[in-house]
C-alpha cells in the first residue's frame, strides 16, 4: 500500500508556566515517526496528555513543530503557502466538540459551504448542490431542511453530523478524528462510528482516528500507535498490538479495559501501574517510573524496535 501521509521526527516541546514562576517543560510530542497509508485508518491510542492533538494540529499546521517533518504524498510540506494550502485541501479535522468547529450563529447550509467558498470552489449553485449532497452522506435529512436550521436546532449526534458533512465537502483524501465520538451520548456512539467507517471505505478516505479508547480503534483501525507522554512506545498491526502487546506500558492499557482472566491473575509480575509516580522523568525510558519491569539500562531512552512483522516496540524488556 502506497503512503498517503508521513510524520519523521516530530516535535513539539511546550512550556509551562506554574505557580511562584516556575517553568516545566512538556515534551508534548517527542520524535514521533509514522506513516498512514492510502485508504487505511491509523489509531493514534494512549491516556490524556499523552500528546494526540497535538501531532493532529502539527500535521493540520494549526500549530508550529519545533523540528521534524511531514509529507503529503511524498512532497514534504513546508511553511510556505502552496504547501499549507495542499494540507489544507486534502486534510481535514473532527474535533471531539463539534461546537469547536461550528459556528452557532450560521445556519447549517453555511457551515458546510464555508470550506468550498474558501477553496473557491464552485459557483453558489454547485455549492448548494454539494452541501445537499454531503448533508444526505451523512444521513441528516430532509437535507433542505436541516441546510436551514442552525445548530442549536439540532441535538449532539447531529451537529457532530454536520461536522462530518462540512469536513466532507471538500472531498478530502485524509481525515484526522480527533475523538470524534467521545462527546456524544453513549447511545448514538456506535451509530456515528459506523457512518465514519461506511464513509471511510465508501471514498476510501485515509484516516488517522484518535483515541483512549481500545474497543472502538479494533474496530475501525488497521494499525496503531500507542503513544505514551510524547512517544510512540509501540507501533504496529492492530491485532499484533492490542492481542499480543509488547511494551509494559501497552499491557497495562490493555488490563486496565480487560476483565480479569482466572489464568492471569497468579502471572507474577502482573502489571500495576503505580498512579502516583505519573510523573515525566527526565531521562531515559520515560515509562521507568510506572514500570514493574525496570532495569538499569532503562536509564537510556529505548527506542523502537522489531518485534515482529510490521510491529515495533520501544523497550529493553522482551515480553512475551
Ligand atoms: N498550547 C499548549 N500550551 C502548553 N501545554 C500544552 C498546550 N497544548 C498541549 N499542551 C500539553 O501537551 C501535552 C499533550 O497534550 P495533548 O492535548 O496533545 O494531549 P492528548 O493526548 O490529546 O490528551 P486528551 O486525551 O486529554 O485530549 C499535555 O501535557 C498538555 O497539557
Ligand atoms: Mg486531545
Amino acid at each position: 500500500m502506497d503512503e498517503i501521509l508521513r510524520v519523521e521526527n516530530l516535535k513539539k516541546f511546550f512550556v509551562k508556566k506554574g505557580m511562584f514562576g516556575s517553568k516545566t517543560t512538556v515534551r508534548a510530542t517527542d520524535n514521533v515517526t509514522f506513516s498512514l497509508k492510502k485508504g487505511e485508518v491509523f489509531v493514534l491510542a494512549g491516556e490524556s496528555g499523552s500528546g494526540k492533538s497535538t501531532i493532529a494540529k502539527l500535521i493540520l499546521k494549526s500549530i508550529e513543530s519545533d523540528s521534524g517533518k511531514i509529507f503529503f504524498e511524498n512532497q514534504e510540506i513546508s511553511n510556505e503557502k502552496k504547501n499549507l494550502e495542499i494540507i489544507k485541501m486534502n486534510c481535514q479535522m473532527i474535533h471531539q466538540d463539534p461546537y469547536d468547529s461550528i459556528n452557532p450563529r450560521m445556519k447549517i447550509s453555511d457551515i458546510v459551504s464555508e470550506p468550498l467558498e474558501i477553496h473557491n470552489i464552485g459557483d453558489k449553485n454547485e455549492r448548494t448542490r454539494r452541501v445537499i449532497e454531503v448533508l444526505q452522506e451523512v444521513k441528516l435529512e430532509p437535507a433542505e431542511e436541516i441546510a436551514r436550521k442552525y445548530p442549536h436546532m439540532l441535538s449532539g449526534g447531529q451537529r457532530q453530523r454536520v461536522v462530518l458533512a462540512r469536513a466532507l465537502a471538500l472531498k478530502p483524501k485524509v481525515i484526522l478524528a480527533d475523538e470524534p465520538v467521545s462527546m456524544l451520548d453513549v447511545s448514538i456512539r456506535a451509530e456515528m462510528l459506523e457512518l465514519l467507517h461506511d464513509l471511510q471505505k465508501k471514498y476510501n478516505i485515509s484516516f488517522i482516528y484518535i483515541t483512549h479508547d481500545l474497543a472502538t480503534a479494533r474496530y475501525f483501525g488497521q494499525r496503531i500507535g500507542i503513544l505514551y507522554l510524547g512517544r510512540i512506545v509501540e507501533i504496529g498491526p492492530i491485532d499484533d498490538v492490542l492481542l499480543s502487546p509488547k511494551h509494559p506500558y501497552t499491557q497495562a492499557l490493555i488490563d486496565a479495559i480487560s476483565e480479569p482472566d482466572p489464568d492471569n491473575l497468579h502471572k507474577e509480575k502482573r502489571i500495576r501501574i503505580n498512579e502516583a509516580s505519573d510523573v515525566d522523568v527526565e531521562e531515559g525510558c520515560r515509562f521507568r517510573a510506572r514500570c514493574p519491569y525496570v532495569i538499569e539500562k532503562c536509564k537510556t531512552e529505548p527506542g523502537l524496535e522489531k518485534v515482529g512483522e510490521e510491529h515495533f516496540s520501544a523497550c529493553y524488556v522482551k515480553l512475551d
